[in-house]
């Protein structure tokens, strides 16, 4: 992949493509982990004497001007943590953009507004992705979060300017590569979240690989249905039973619950209780793993060379049922493996229980982890690797 080291960047208009898609409450970024990842990037751009214009999506506004997503909260961060001014700007094509990067002196950031209030970043539009290039000398991309989405931003500006892979980028790629390839063993992995149908694909394809699967979270239900155990009210998918049934006959390295947290519904937390995954009363449903488990995962990781965490294994929003995730998030923080977490919950837990930095790699990708694990080629990346057309 071409990086930044592979670029000279003096005095060049750069365009970094960052995933600032960070949550915002009250004017005020509440987690600003995706934005110090990508300062590497942009200090070393800075140092080398580029002038920068960071462009990045935030929610989800459809094409449209959404005053709550407007990146002004992002650039008092991003000035934060740089410790140097950061101009935000009101769009992020048309003539005004252009002139302030062609008039930025060196070591100027300049924030472009949310690319994803035109219609084009989505649609990939051609003319969108020219207009976006036009006046910059280089493009580099950082955002491994939204490189599994062909936008303008992330794959079509690639066609108009020679593109870099920044140092996050490289990062993710090259960690979540080693999981693929050469992981050290045995390696394992704890794949959790609501829906078997979500992780369908991740999960088929680290079976290719891994050593160890524990299932936890909804989804375990519909494995549970396919060894015949009856799961009262769960939550399940009963035409994926099939599927879940050839899974466990082919591969014996599935591992499922054995015991559960359970009450008759969400907002019963009151009545909360364990039991054995084959003994979940019919007016009951499973809403945890219950301590057993977490114990049983906890022992059975405790040999991998190489561990990825993917998936919360309850309804961890509510007291009741969040000891198993945060049993998961230290059993995991423990281990002397390469531990990789990704997807907003485990990494939430992680953080709540203050053991991000126990974690050898937290991914800033959620979709896009999930998607290379996938063995999917991300557009975003593609593009950095190929000669260039
Ligand atoms: C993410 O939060 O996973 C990325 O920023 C991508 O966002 P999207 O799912 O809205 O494309």
């Amino acid at each position: 992949m071409r990086t930044v080291r592979n670029c000279d960047v003096t005095n060049k208009k750069v365009l970094v493509r960052v995933d600032f898609n960070v949550p915002i409450e009250g004017g005020t970024v509440t987690d600003n982990t995706r934005i110090r990842a990508s300062v590497p990037t942009l200090e070393y751009l800075l140092e080398r004497g580029a002038r920068l214009a960071c462009i990045s999506h935030l929610g989800r506004p459809k094409g449209k001007v959404v005053d709550a997503y407007r990146m002004d909260p992002v650039a008092l961060e991003l000035s934060r943590l740089l410790n140097r001014k950061v101009v935000k700007l009101d769009d992020c094509v048309g003539d005004a953009v252009k002139e302030a990067v062609t008039f930025a002196g060196p070591g100027t950031v300049l924030l472009l507004e949310n690319v994803r209030f035109h219609p084009g970043e989505e649609k990939n539009d051609p003319a969108f992705a020219a207009e976006l290039a036009r006046g910059f000398d280089l493009f580099v991309n950082d955002a491994f979060g939204a490189a599994h989405r062909a936008h303008a931003s992330t794959e079509g500006v690639t066609h108009y300017l020679p593109s870099y892979a920044g140092f996050l980028l490289e990062k993710e790629v090259s960690v979540l590569s080693e999981l693929l390839n050469a992981p050290r063993r045995p390696f394992a992995a704890i794949i959790g979240g609501a829906k078997v149908s979500d992780k369908i694909e991740v999960i088929t394809n680290l079976l290719q690989r891994v050593d160890l699967m524990l299932l936890g979270g909804g989804m375990a239900n519909t494995f549970l249905m396919a060894k015949g155990i009856d799961v009262g009210r769960s939550l399940a998918e009963p035409d994926k039973v099939g599927l879940a049934r050839e899974i466990l006959a082919r591969h014996s390295q599935v591992v499922l619950p054995v015991d559960c947290v359970v009450a008759p519904s969400l907002d019963a937390d009151k009545e909360a209780r364990v039991v054995a995954a084959h003994q979940v009363p019919p007016e009951f449903m499973i809403l945890d793993i219950g301590p057993e488990t977490v114990k049983m995962f906890a022992d059975r990781l405790r040999r991998a060379g190489t561990v990825f965490w993917n998936g919360p294994m309850g309804v961890f929003e509510k007291d009741a049922f969040a000891m198993g995730t945060y049993g998961v998030a230290q059993a995991v923080a423990g281990l002397e493996a390469r531990t990789v977490v990704g997807g907003g919950d485990s990494i939430a837990a992680l953080q709540q229980s203050g053991l991000s930095d126990r974690i050898w790699h937290i991914s800033t990708g959620g979709g896009a982890s999930l998607e290379f694990l996938e063995g999917k080629v991300l557009p975003g990346i593609a593009r950095l690797e190929d000669e260039q057309s």
